[in-house]
């Protein structure tokens, strides 16, 4: 296993590119088996869920290429519709390769993902929804086995007690496009991977209306072409960065972004008390010594991310005053509290609510990383903290951010990756 080792405080200056979307590619390959041939996807991060992804189609016969961020998935030899647990304990994301497989093949068996650091993760809606589309669905073996002779659309109401599900959104929908007749997604997810879905879907010859909106309608088609596709910069990367900028006091320019991506996280800012510059394509950090204390509450899209709960949390505990940080997308979303104070911060947790008390300074230390965002989280951490921080099994971290100590070591960062020692 590798750890990071960080010295700091850090001072970052410099433009850092920001890396295509993971969470719109993942959807997007999976989605690409639908094409009669072959797919070239472009802007694909090279990280590890994209490789686990790879694989998987691999194993089931398809042929995948990917070189210099550029992916080229062929499906035609796809003769296994199995998503083992091998591939599926590593990568919960793997389930939406269950609407596209059932809506080109009829069959699909696939592993049940199970729970996860971040609390429990359940599957019903992607369930409910695809069994409206007419798939019947057993549970064998920890497997979960879908059949269909051919997908019918319905309405769909795919709300869940948490609000609306992206990927079972992406999976109904996905399906839906060759299913018979029209289908009505409501409660659907609106955040921009979704929309990006619905573009690359449309482009390969889909009838997708009101994307980005709750209510998504689907007019069935017979086929769909492969085509060329280039995915959208990553919003949860970029707000990551921007997030290392204001923690370390640093200006900082985060390129190759869509600055729209991110208003719930620049209102956030600003509310804090700092300037955030924004223009068409980057936006650039405006450092102050202080800020403040601000109230979170993570929701869908267009709410606050809760895939930067984390790395704001991190931020927060420097802040002047009192933060409450209210999870309400997974409300067991904080195994990065207990390491965050190991480097001096000061927060307690209740219930699904973070109270974070600001301190005037973090220590280095050695932390532990528990997943992808908490260890992005602990990198801000390790930057802002005096001395050295060590995070380690940052094998969680590879999944989801491209070479993200270059990125840091290119804007001044002290970072290195090293090896851990054997226990
Ligand atoms: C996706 C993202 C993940 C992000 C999450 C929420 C990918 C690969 N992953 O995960 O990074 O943190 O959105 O923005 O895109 N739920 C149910 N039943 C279901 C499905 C979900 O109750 O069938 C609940 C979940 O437990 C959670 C909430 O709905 O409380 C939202 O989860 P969901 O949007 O489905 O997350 P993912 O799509 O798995």
């Amino acid at each position: 296993m590798e750890k990071f080792v960080i010295e700091g405080p850090a001072k970052l200056e410099g433009t850092v590119e920001i890396s295509g979307a993971k969470n719109a590619a993942l959807p997007i390959i999976c989605a690409s088996i639908l094409g009669e041939g072959k797919t070239v996807l472009y802007n694909i991060p090279e990280v590890k869920d994209i490789h686990t992804i790879s694989r998987i189609l691999t194993y089931m016969g398809a042929k995948v290429k990917i070189e210099k961020n550029t992916m080229e998935i062929d499906p035609s030899g796809i003769f296994k519709y199995t998503a083992p647990y091998e591939f599926v304990s590593t990568m919960r994301g793997s389930i939406c390769l269950l609407g596209p497989l059932l809506a080109k093949y009829g069959q699909a068996r696939f592993s049940m993902p199970g729970g996860c650091v971040i609390g429990p993760r359940p599957i019903d809606l992607h369930i409910k929804g695809l069994k409206k589309l007419g798939v019947e669905i057993i549970n064998e073996e920890g497997y979960i086995v879908g059949k269909t002779k051919r997908l019918k659309g319905n309405r769909i109401f795919l709300g869940g007690n948490f609000g609306s599900s992206v990927l079972a959104t992406a999976n109904v929908l996905t399906a839906a496009t060759l299913a018979k007749g029209e289908t009505i997604i409501e409660f659907a997810a609106c955040e921009p991977e979704i929309v990006d879905l619905a573009r690359f879907l449309k482009k390969m010859g889909a009838k997708i209306y009101g994307e980005g909106s709750h209510l998504i309608r689907i007019e069935g088609v017979k086929k769909l072409k492969s085509v060329e596709y280039t995915i959208i910069p990553d919003r949860i990367e970029a707000g990551t960065y921007i997030l290392c900028g204001y923690i370390t006091k640093s200006k900082i320019k985060v390129k190759n972004i869509i600055p729209f991506h991110l208003l719930s996280l620049i209102d956030k800012l600003e509310e804090a008390g700092l300037n955030v510059e924004v223009g068409e394509d980057y936006i650039e950090t405006k450092p102050k010594s202080k800020w403040n204390a601000v109230d979170i509450v993570t929701l869908p899209y267009p709410g606050f991310p809760t895939d930067l709960q984390a790395q704001m949390m991190a931020f927060l505990t420097l802040a002047d005053g009192i933060s409450v940080i209210t999870e309400k997308v997974f409300p067991e979303r904080f195994i990065h509290v207990g390491e965050l104070n190991r480097l001096g911060a000061n927060i307690t947790l209740d219930g699904s609510k973070a109270i974070v008390k600001g301190v005037r300074k973090l220590y280095g230390a050695k932390v532990m990383a528990s997943d992808l965002r908490a260890s992005a989280a602990l990198v801000l951490g390790g930057l802002a903290a005096e001395g050295i921080t060590e995070v380690s099994r940052i094998y969680h971290l590879d999944r989801g951010y491209e070479r993200f100590e270059e990125k840091l070591q290119k804007l001044g960062g002290k970072i290195k990756r090293e090896k851990e020692e054997k226990k």
